[in-house]
């Protein structure tokens, strides 16, 4: 475990975002999640202009732990980098791509749902693994059922989460923490609703806690 790796274990949720207007938004959003207990975020390559919002959102918060998602190539890793990404998060398992990370030294999460993809992880070193999309490949029955032939992993499961399950895959031990976009979704973001987005956040994190009481 890197200390990436511990950070995102100890907040356990780590908002998914899509910011369509960095210059505006990364600001107060940043500060809605630290205010919220969730001093962590994915910034998606979704949106044109992710490096943008990570530099914003992490000079606004240097405290905040704030990585890339649906990052697809090396070029993406470089721009992230560049912008202060403290980690890389990819739908899929792209070999090339997780060694390009582990050559430059910032941890990597692939997303990986089968045996193959576990394995081909293993190959890798990886410790913790994107498991994506979570609720629509299984949910938390196929991440147990991956956990008997490999124990060694945690995971990230993203896709589908929301308040109502949150519980459930954080009490499974194998689950590192739980991703979404339920907290911070576009028409939250757009309507700069951030007294929302902190109430959501604190409500996930009072799961966290009990969870792990
Ligand atoms: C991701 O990119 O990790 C997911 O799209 C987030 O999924 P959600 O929107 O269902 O939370």
């Amino acid at each position: 475990m890197n200390q990436v790796d511990k950070q995102i274990m100890e907040t356990g949720v780590v908002p998914v975002i899509k910011l369509e207007n960095p210059e505006r938004d990364a600001r107060p959003l940043a500060e809605a999640l630290c205010a919220g207990g969730v001093p962590a975020a994915e910034v998606t390559f979704r949106a044109a202009g992710a490096e943008e919002a990570i530099r914003r959102m992490k000079a606004a918060r240097p405290d905040m732990l704030v990585g890339a998602g649906t990052v697809v190539s090396a070029y993406q890793v470089d721009l992230a980098l560049e912008a202060g990404a403290q980690f890389i998060v990819s739908p899929g398992l792209d070999v090339d791509l997780v060694q390009y990370c582990q050559e430059k030294g910032v941890p990597v999460y692939p997303g990986c749902t089968t045996a193959s993809e576990y394995q081909a992880a293993l190959k890798l070193r990886l410790e913790v693994l994107k498991f994506f999309p979570a609720e629509q490949s299984g949910g938390l029955a196929k991440i147990k059922a991956l956990a008997g032939p490999f124990p060694q992993f945690k995971v990230m499961p993203t896709g589908g989460i929301s308040l109502q399950n949150l519980g459930d895959y954080l009490s499974c031990p194998v689950i590192a923490a739980c991703g979404g976009s339920y907290m911070v979704t576009a028409e939250l973001i757009g309507g700069q609703n951030w007294a929302e987005i902190t109430r959501l956040c604190r409500q996930s994190r009072e799961i966290v806690e009990a969870v792990r009481k």
